[in-house]
């Protein structure tokens, strides 16, 4: 459910039409809607509101310091996997005791950083980090709160570049190896294990994986507990899918359903990191036709937003639907390309997508946008990066400004020999 919908024919985000935006801001442009950021994230915590847990948003999905103050003040924690994110998440004011810090290549900074602020635990997915985790709380006369990252291997049946919890991944401990990583935590004097940790996966639309994973998290659970171990905090990881375009998720709801009762009797906290479930849907990339142009056997549509500001359709081959932001009665329709400017074959946001004939100057909204859209933008063939907007009710907030030229070239010096 989301909150953008055709108002006499005209699609709005709630009360707002895209229009408007596009004529204040200018194309292409991210939208994003408060009341379905907030309705989202209000149902997900909402649905595990029978056991003790922490909703700690995973900031890559979305990560604009306007979205991360909203979760904030819904009483969201957050996710992080770098010191930037840990800067944005503190920024905008997610307090430390909810933060979670997840990744296999922590840095030396990093780690002070996050002891520094006394974030809630670091997720450690190696021996080799366990060791530097120690030795830099040592330097700061600190004790790490960390938890242990298993790699259940577990295939959570989605995009394998999204997949990364099976035995192949680059991520987390194998089950059978985490006895030992236990052991060698609890000789590191600097070191107070306190949790287990997961994450299979993104955009798994199927409940059994996530149930799965769990069981085999509880019993090695079990298995530490057995070996002295006070895991207080047992985290899923994030990962629930979205309806792109005929998917069937399970509703956080129905999620909460499968995975509660598993933890209920646990003296633990459940931890979760969701972050396109909450808000993928909640946000849209505006863009205008610029030209449309008959191939030897393809029709493409070409559109000022390119692979720059939304990646996902090259790197995965992702589906996201476009919708006009103009309602055409009865239009023909035709199949083609939607392609941007970038100088690469990829850069396309749809292909052989049968969509209602458009022309140049119409505004199109890619939909299912808002999670891993801006995050991932890039300055790629020197394309400033666009504008964010927040709406909320008939209000919009510009809560990042288009980037200019001069912002390209931030940070770059001629040096003296060559001018
Ligand atoms: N926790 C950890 C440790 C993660 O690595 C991730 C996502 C999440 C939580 C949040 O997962 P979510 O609830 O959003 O599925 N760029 C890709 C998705 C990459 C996900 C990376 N990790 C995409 O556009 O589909």
């Amino acid at each position: 459910m989301h909150d953008f919908e055709y108002r006499h024919g005209e699609l709005a985000c709630e009360n707002l039409p895209i229009s408007r935006i596009a004529k204040e801001v200018g194309t292409p442009c991210y939208v994003y809607s408060y009341a379905t950021l907030v309705r989202h994230y209000q149902v997900f915590d909402g649905a595990f509101q029978n056991v003790p847990h922490i909703v700690a948003y995973a900031v890559k999905a979305n990560s604009n310091l306007a979205i991360l103050r909203l979760m904030a003040r819904e009483g969201s924690g957050a996710d992080i996997v770098s010191g930037g994110e840990l800067y944005r998440a503190l920024k905008a004011g997610i307090p430390p005791s909810k933060i979670v810090f997840a990744g296999v290549g922590k840095s030396r900074e990093e780690i002070r950083d996050a002891l520094a602020t006394d974030i809630l635990m670091l997720n450690v997915e190696s021996s080799a980090e366990l060791r530097v985790i120690d030795e830099v709380a040592a330097e700061m006369g600190r004790r790490a709160r960390v938890a242990l990252r298993i790699n259940p291997d577990i295939d959570p049946k989605t995009h394998p570049y999204i997949s990364t919890g099976l035995k192949k991944s680059k991520f987390g401990i194998s089950a059978d190896r985490a006895l030992d990583e236990y052991k060698l935590a609890t000789s590191l004097r600097h070191i107070d294990v306190v949790g287990v940790h997961k994450h299979i996966g993104s955009q798994l639309t199927d409940i059994a994986p996530f149930v799965d994973a769990l069981k085999k998290i509880l019993v090695l659970v079990e298995t530490l507990q057995r070996h002295g171990a006070n895991i207080r905090y047992i985290n899923i990881g994030g990962g629930l899918g979205i309806t792109y375009s005929d998917e069937v998720p399970p509703l956080p709801h129905e999620f909460a359903v499968a995975i509660s009762p598993l933890v209920r009797d646990l003296k633990s906290v459940l931890i979760m990191e969701p972050g396109r479930v909450i808000v993928g849907n909640a946000g849209i990339l505006v863009t205008r036709v610029l030209y449309t142009k008959a191939g030897e056997d393809k029709h493409f549509v070409i559109v000022d937003a390119g692979m720059n500001d939304l990646i996902r359709p090259s790197l995965y081959g992702a589906y996201h639907e476009i919708r006009p932001v103009y309602e055409v009665p009865n239009a023909k329709t035709r199949t083609v390309d939607v392609v941007g400017p970038v100088c690469e074959s990829s850069d396309f946001l749809a292909k052989d997508r049968a969509m209602p004939e458009v022309k140049a100057g119409d505004l199109l909204a890619v939909m299912s946008a808002g999670a891993y859209g801006f995050t991932m933008a890039s300055n790629y063939n020197s394309r400033p990066r666009v504008p964010e907007v927040l709406v909320k009710g008939g209000e919009m907030h510009v809560i990042r400004s288009r980037e200019e030229y001069g912002d390209l070239v931030r940070g770059e010096t001629i040096p003296e020999f060559l001018r």
